[in-house]
């Protein structure tokens, strides 16, 4: 992800830099310009996330620069913090009324520039990922409360009527909705009705625009659920400030409620580690295959372009695609020689086993399929369920090539493993008939990768529990299976 940048407008090369020390210890990227009229090219010609600017300048004075900005449609969203020596009530009110966010006294600047800066980038960057949908039959409104919000950095989605805005909400969910009520095909009342009764849009705040004469409509919309109300015609700072409020309040509880599920999530990812490692150390040549396999699908993921949360929980998945065989008997699982029928099919429970033992953890829904199909095969002759091709959950097909490839170049008892080249050329030939092509494709680009940074470890994977049976005993597939 690019640095935010920051902008730092000022003719005294000592406040310059004191601002640049200032804000140090934020991850940003610094510019500085002399001026206000350096500083409005500068601004003007490359993206900008906040400026911080003194008022008293040669060529182009702070306030100067702040109405710039504001007039112009590329520039009026940036945030501007003025900082000023002249720091009576009525130079604090023209740097506002000129459009800055934030005014600083310069005796102030060491005790308050850095949390100020910090907050209105976390604000404007909160700002910039919020999409607000305005619902309103007159394009006079809807054009003047977008320009309003845009200029405040939100994105904005409009419809003219409730039932235009259901047609768009499900490809473009809106994390805030400001809706009139009085209007064609769809007014307001059925529209947040909808909304609110849907169990997937029901949380997103939801604000009635209203003429002030219909407070009994507004009280009957709040009845249906809308979050608040505000009467026309108002100003359009007021409107983004509530927006601003209510999505904060709403962005601070969705931060709270992750950080309970990542906090439950940990708790409950240390008691599967420790069956992992419980599962692994029943067999020391299988200690940490899970790891490694989890490691080459979550670098396959990453490749495919999934976002980084995904690929994090394609790792886990990869960490316990193999939970199940805990559930399959020593005699079975440890057996060095061969597996009679009703034992192999005893070892194919395993993955049904893992999605049981996963199933009543809310927070792995998303991997119990992952588990319960990772010996699925493309051609449609795996297990547990025959399912075929792209049937086959993503995740797993995916995993699926890493467990081979694991499989294949790990040291058994009574062999030694493959060599790399060897085992590539098998699951290149596995390819559309075992493996999902797209998945070996994917391998193949990243062995490619950590051939070239010599990180690959050619025959240090450990083996997953039974492949080694299954190389062994079964005649009908050059492939692990288990
Ligand atoms: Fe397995």
């Amino acid at each position: 992800m690019n640095k935010q940048r920051i902008l730092v407008v000022d003719d005294s090369p000592t406040i310059r830099k004191a601002i640049i020390r200032q804000l140090s210890p934020l991850d940003v990227e610094i510019l500085t310009a002399t001026d206000g009229l350096q500083g409005l090219d500068m601004a003007c010609n490359r993206p900008i996330d906040l400026i911080v600017t003194d008022v008293d300048m040669p060529e182009m004075d702070g306030i100067t620069l702040c109405k710039k900005l504001q007039a112009d449609q590329k520039t009026n969203s940036i945030p501007i913090i003025i900082q000023s020596s002249f720091d009576t009530e009525s130079d604090i009110e023209k740097g506002f009324t000129a459009g800055a966010s934030a005014f600083i006294p310069k005796k102030e600047l060491s005790a308050s520039l850095f949390q100020t800066v910090k907050s209105l980038l976390q604000k404007s960057s909160i700002n910039r990922s919020r999409r607000v949908m305005v619902v309103d039959d007159s394009a006079i409104i809807r054009k003047i409360v977008e320009q309003g919000l845009k200029k405040k950095g939100f994105q904005v989605i409009m419809a003219e009527n409730g039932k235009a805005a259901m047609s768009q909400i499900g490809s473009n969910l809106p994390h805030l909705i400001i809706s009139d009520i009085d209007m064609p095909e769809m007014d307001g009342y059925s529209f947040c009705r909808i909304v609110k009764e849907d169990p997937e849009l029901a949380t997103i705040p939801f604000v009635v625009m209203s003429a002030r004469q219909e407070m009994s409509m507004v009280r009957r919309m709040l009845g249906l659920g809308a979050d608040t109300y505000l009467f026309k015609p108002f100003n359009i700072d007021e409107l983004a400030m509530l927006i601003e409020k209510l999505l904060s309040d709403q962005y601070r509880l969705l931060l709270m409620e992750k950080e309970r599920l990542n906090a439950e999530q940990k708790l409950t990812l240390s008691s599967i580690a420790s069956l992992v490692a419980a599962l692994e150390a029943r067999d020391a040549y299988t200690r940490g295959h899970s790891a490694e396999v989890a490691r080459i699908a979550s670098q396959m993921g990453a490749l495919a372009g999934l976002e980084p949360e995904t690929v994090t929980r394609l790792k886990i998945s990869g960490e316990l695609h193999d939970i199940g065989k805990i559930g399959v008997k020593d005699a079975v699982l440890l057996k060095p020689g061969k597996l009679t029928d009703e034992e192999f099919e005893s070892i194919k429970q395993h993955p049904v086993t893992g999605a049981n033992i996963l199933r009543p953890i809310e927070s792995f829904a998303d991997i119990i399929d992952v588990v319960q199909h990772h010996h699925e095969r493309f051609d449609g002759k795996g297990y547990p369920s025959g399912l075929k091709g792209e049937a086959i959950p993503f995740w797993a097909r995916m995993i699926a090539v890493a467990d081979t490839y694991n499989a294949l170049t790990s040291d058994r008892p009574y062999r030694k493993g493959m060599p790399v080249d060897k085992a590539l050329q098998i699951i290149r030939e596995a390819s559309n008939s075992q493996l999902c092509p797209d998945c070996v494709n994917l391998f193949f680009k990243c062995n490619n990768r950590w051939s070239l940074a010599g990180t690959i470890p050619a025959t240090s994977f450990s083996l997953p529990l039974n492949d080694g049976f299954l190389l062994q005993h079964q005649q009908h597939s050059l492939l692990p299976a288990g």
